[in-house]
């Protein structure tokens, strides 16, 4: 598994439950940001390789997780996308919880929503989206 990051403080708190499960020689830690480190698995020629991706970073790079990762996706893998509903903000911004205003921006708030357009008419994929927590979009990379 390739885990990607870029903030020592909340790697060091997953570091610690990796040991703790005994998988930590299972994976792969890119301290880089994340489009880097796509293209970088791009670039070793490791497209349609990977069974599943889970995308939960800065939304403002949401499309280029997307695309990245579905050219990195074997067909019939499956990627899983987190804070897709961003608790209702992408259908009306005044819901977005008021402790969330320090972290989330309404050009996060608009890319998220952009993303769920694009994904929606998204010929490339099928999709289910999860409303559970703060919504999770299931996309299964068709082959086309
Ligand atoms: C909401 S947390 C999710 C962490 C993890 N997926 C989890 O469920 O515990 C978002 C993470 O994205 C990371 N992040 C933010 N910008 C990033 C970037 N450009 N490249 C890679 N990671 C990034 C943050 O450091 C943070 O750890």
């Amino acid at each position: 598994m390739i885990a990607c990051d870029i903030n020592e403080e909340w790697l060091s708190v997953a570091q610690k439950y990796w040991a703790q499960a005994g998988v930590s020689h299972k994976i792969d830690l890119r301290v880089c940001p994340a489009v880097q480190t796509l293209n970088s698995l791009l670039d070793d020629g490791q497209a349609e390789t990977f069974d599943f991706i889970f995308v939960d970073a800065d939304k403002q790079n949401y499309d280029q997780y997307y695309e990245l990762s579905l050219k990195l996706l074997k067909p019939g893998g499956l990627m899983a996308i987190d804070n897709t509903l961003l608790f209702g903000s992408v259908v009306n911004v005044a819901l977005l919880p008021e402790e969330l205003k320090a972290i989330l921006s309404e050009s996060d708030i608009e890319m998220v929503k952009q993303l769920n357009l694009k994904i929606k008419k998204d010929i490339r994929v099928d999709i289910s989206m999860l409303q559970v927590a703060d919504g999770i979009t299931l996309i299964r990379k068709n082959d086309l």
